[in-house]
């Protein structure tokens, strides 16, 4: 519309670009994230009308019937996703971001006019076109489409190498002349590595890996922000870079794992795969009364809560049981474990919801050396987290991953459904020790009964 002065609308970018980083900052605590996300989406909004307002548009009547759609797809999905579905969603938003910057720069090679223009237009359609099909491809995989378990075939690290050299040959063809079959195989072959990339990947490293292709769809808008000119794309893709890149590696090392032996490791077939195996062997098991006794006559309780938790959406009734305890002189925290549940920060934002005093929480190193001196540790819904096979089971799928010391603890209560293992799909050798008592059922059933049984001793 071009109503709106260069310098009005540079300083407009500024506010925006200003936005994403104090997004970015409140995003980094349970307390400040919801603030966070507002004002991320306040700096999107004020980004996108600055565009509009400041530039001749081609298509407007495309351009906005196509947000329209975009968003009345979007914005009920949100809505209903289920919280341990968000992982899923995420790796969709990522991709379509991915691929919208690969097309765009697919419509800027005839107008490439220096070689660098050129090297962004090319990167920005290979990494764009990898983010698109890997992130397809996760998407796939957590919402159990395809086998969640590593895919490989013989010769599948020839291939990649394959592709990856013919979309580096493409990449220099375009870049030299902006040949459009050579702009064609490059996103064939970018799609196609996009998948090699991730269908080796198994079932826990798939969440990682999300992280990592957000970080390529950073890198993707960074570089359409050079084939385009325009610095906030620029600024907001770097954020995205960065932020992608610095979360992949905290939750590769909170699962003890490299993010190379991750992406590589696969080819080699070392990738976390699950059997999903059924143990028989015998328990001790208990009633919610029994487990009322245990709680109600402690001194310190430690909570873990875990993926079960989540799935029983028993976050409130957790939080009315520690209370319950609490207003029994008994002292209650949480262990929090960074890769419980299925996504970053999962228990921080359901213990959020149920009102936990953020003080409660308490991450692994902290909490740790407290468990020796718990009379309880109630794991609710978890069991990779505290499984010590993590440390004592060189080639087990999690060892080397670091996990809440549960086993410190006097007794140890595991409330779940069946001896069905986690996520790992391997035994827990806690659930047969003889300090450990299992209290079977739905988590949210579970604890209320234990509630009411508290409540009147
Ligand atoms: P898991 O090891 O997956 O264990 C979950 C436990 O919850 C299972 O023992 C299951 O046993 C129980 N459960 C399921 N539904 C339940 C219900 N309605 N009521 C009661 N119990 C229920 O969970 P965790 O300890 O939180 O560990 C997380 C795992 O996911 C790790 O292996 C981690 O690497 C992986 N992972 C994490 C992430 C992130 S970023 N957080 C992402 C992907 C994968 P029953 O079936 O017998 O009830």
């Amino acid at each position: 519309m071009n109503v709106l002065a260069p310098e009005w609308a540079a300083a407009l970018y500024l506010v925006a670009a200003s936005c994403f980083i104090l997004a970015l900052r409140g995003l980094s605590s349970p307390k400040s994230a919801r603030r966070g996300n507002l004002i991320g989406a306040t700096g999107a909004v004020i980004a996108v009308i600055t565009v509009f307002l400041s530039m001749k548009i081609d298509n407007l009547p495309w351009i906005l019937g196509t947000i329209a759609v975009g968003s009345l797809i979007a914005a009920p999905v949100s809505r209903k996703v289920k919280m341990t579905q968000m992982p899923q969603l995420v790796a969709l938003f990522n991709g379509v971001g991915g691929g919208a910057a690969a097309l765009v720069a697919l419509l800027e090679v005839p107008h490439n006019t220096t070689v660098w223009s050129g090297i962004a237009t090319a990167f920005t359609i290979l990494v764009g076109s990898v983010s698109f099909s890997g992130s397809c491809i996760t998407f796939a995989k957590l919402q159990e489409l395809i086998p969640t378990r590593p895919l490989t075939f013989r010769g599948q690290p020839v291939v990649m190498a394959l592709v990856l050299a013919g979309a580096l040959a493409s990449a220099v063809v375009v870049v030299m002349s902006g040949s459009l079959l050579a702009v064609l195989a490059l996103l064939g072959l970018g799609l196609a590595a996009g998948v090699l990339l991730v269908l080796p990947v198994g079932g826990a490293d798939v969440p990682i890996v999300i992280s990592l292709l957000n970080a390529f769809t950073g890198l993707t808008v960074a570089a359409s922000g050079v084939v385009l000119g325009n610095v906030l794309l620029l600024v907001a893709g770097t954020l995205v870079g960065a932020s992608g890149t610095i979360l992949t590696r905290a939750m590769a090392s909170a699962m003890g794992r490299s993010v190379a032996g991750i992406i590589f490791g696969a080819f080699k077939g070392g990738s976390t795969a699950g059997s999903a195996t059924v143990s028989d062997r015998p328990v001790r098991s208990s009633s919610a009364e029994d487990v009322a006794i245990l709680l109600g006559y402690a001194q310190k309780v430690i909570v873990v809560p875990g993926y079960g938790l989540a799935v029983a959406q028993a976050q409130h009734v957790m939080a009315e049981l520690a209370q319950a305890l609490k207003d029994r002189d008994i002292e209650v925290v949480y262990g929090i474990h960074s890769v419980a549940g299925r996504m970053p920060g999962h228990m921080n934002v359901l213990m959020a919801e149920a009102n936990v005093p953020y003080e409660d929480l308490l991450e692994m190193d902290e909490v740790n050396p407290q468990f020796k001196t718990a009379d309880v540790a109630l794991v609710v819904g978890a069991n990779d987290v505290v499984n010590p096979a993590a440390k004592t089971s060189v080639g087990s799928p999690i060892y080397g991953m670091p996990i809440l010391d549960a086993a410190a603890a006097r007794q140890v209560v595991f409330l779940k459904r069946s001896m069905r293992p986690g996520f790992a799909g391997i035994e827990n050798e806690l659930l047969f020790e003889p300090q450990t008592t299992v209290l079977f059922g739905d988590a949210k059933e579970s604890l209320s009964k234990v509630l009411s049984s508290v409540r009147a001793l």
